[in-house]
């Protein structure tokens, strides 16, 4: 069977990452979590002091400490999954917290902090066999992928899974303050002028709103196999 690189972008909190790690187990490919990837820059520039009170970044200090920031993932020896490593520590933890997801956004904006991550990123879909979730990756890091799909959600079910799960991980966990969250990243992530959050043309559109996760693995499932047959 041909391996394909599958593309999945879409609005934060509408399950990119389940889907994209089911199908990856199913068929046997790597998973890559970008999102991760710009989550644990986020916490290097927050452990670095770079952020202001306001949540301003120092952007020129990091820009000369970026060369020390090395992210890889490892797997879990347990679940199998991958666990997002910066500078060879497990910050899997860390990095999904409230204060991580506020701080991100403007990080994710900065054109040389997305120049480095995608250079990454396309290194590690070269051998094809891939499943990327993100922003970008179906529009700039893998404009060539063989299936994209582009996944949304209404904000308020987003916020309530986001909350049921930050619950469940015995996180903190306000339902206002993050649906705010979650609206306030779409508003940055679809208007910053580097690599905004938009559909690539030949993506195929999922709202997950009131689908099921076994519904939604059939459906992908089925794009997998008209790509590769
Ligand atoms: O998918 P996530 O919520 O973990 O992503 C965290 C942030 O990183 C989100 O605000 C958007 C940004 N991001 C991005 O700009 N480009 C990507 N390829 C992945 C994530």
């Amino acid at each position: 069977m041909k391996k394909i690189i599958v593309a999945i972008d879409g609005h934060s909190s509408c399950g990119k990452s389940t889907m994209a790690k089911d199908l990856a187990r199913e068929v046997g490919y790597i998973y890559v979590d970008t999102g991760a990837m710009y989550r644990a820059v986020t916490l290097f520039a927050m452990r670095n002091n770079l952020f202001d009170a306001e949540g301003n970044i120092n952007t020129e200090r990091l820009e000369q400490l970026l060369p020390e920031v090395r992210i890889s993932f490892k797997l879990d020896p347990e679940t199998s999954r991958p666990m997002a490593c910066l500078n060879g520590e497990v910050v899997e933890q860390e990095i999904r917290s409230l204060e991580v997801s506020q701080h991100v956004s403007p990080i994710a904006a900065l054109p040389f902090v997305r120049a480095k991550l995608v250079e990454q990123q396309q290194a590690m879909g070269k051998e094809k066999g891939i499943v990327m979730d993100g922003r970008d990756i179906g529009t700039v890091v893998f404009p060539e992928a063989e299936l994209k799909i582009f996944v949304t959600a209404s904000a308020e079910i987003r916020a309530q899974r986001r909350y049921k799960e930050l619950q469940a991980k015995g996180m903190p966990a306000d339902f206002d303050d993050i649906l705010k969250n979650v609206e306030e990243r779409d508003y940055i992530d679809s208007h910053r002028a580097t690599s905004p959050l938009r559909q690539a043309d030949d993506a195929l559109v999922l709202d997950n709103s009131h689908l099921t996760i076994e519904e939604q693995k059939k459906w992908l499932m089925e794009k997998f196999n008209e790509k590769t047959k």
